[in-house]
């Protein structure tokens, strides 16, 4: 598995520092993801791991520029920190360009039919409940 889960949460954890919320937040989801890849067929175990710890990572960017984040803003500056992040660990190019799509579709209708996708939406409501929002 080339340590994918390890790598991914210090870059979640070193790009948004002290805000606890949102690092909680994406592990849960993660570990929520992982239980329902159990039961899903073809989930591809990196892409499910880095587009589940780095779903919202588009929200730090989107506060600094507009002042704000909701899905939209979540969705068009997510894939592009998402890029530059995992450039940095060795994974697939392909992989990564999928995390990205998956990122910059995660809040909206479905444009792609990725089985690690739908898991991560899943997950993201579950976790989305049980915070209470
Ligand atoms: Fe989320």
């Amino acid at each position: 598995m080339n340590h994918i889960k390890g790598k991914v949460t210090k870059l979640l954890v070193d790009y948004f520092g002290d805000d606890f919320r949102r690092i909680t937040h994406a592990l849960d989801v993660m570990k929520h993801a992982e239980i329902i890849m159990k039961n899903t067929m073809g989930c591809d175990y990196e892409v499910l791991i880095a587009s589940t710890l780095l779903h919202d990572i588009g929200i730090k960017r989107s506060e600094e520029l507009l002042g704000y984040n909701n899905g939209k803003t979540q969705e068009e500056y997510g894939p592009p920190v998402a890029e530059m992040l995992l450039a940095g660990i060795n994974l697939d190019p392909e992989k990564i360009r999928k995390v990205c799509e998956i990122i910059g579709n995660h809040h909206s209708p479905s444009r792609f039919e990725y089985v690690e996708l739908k898991v991560l939406k899943e997950a993201d409501m579950i976790v989305n409940r049980a915070e209470g929002n």
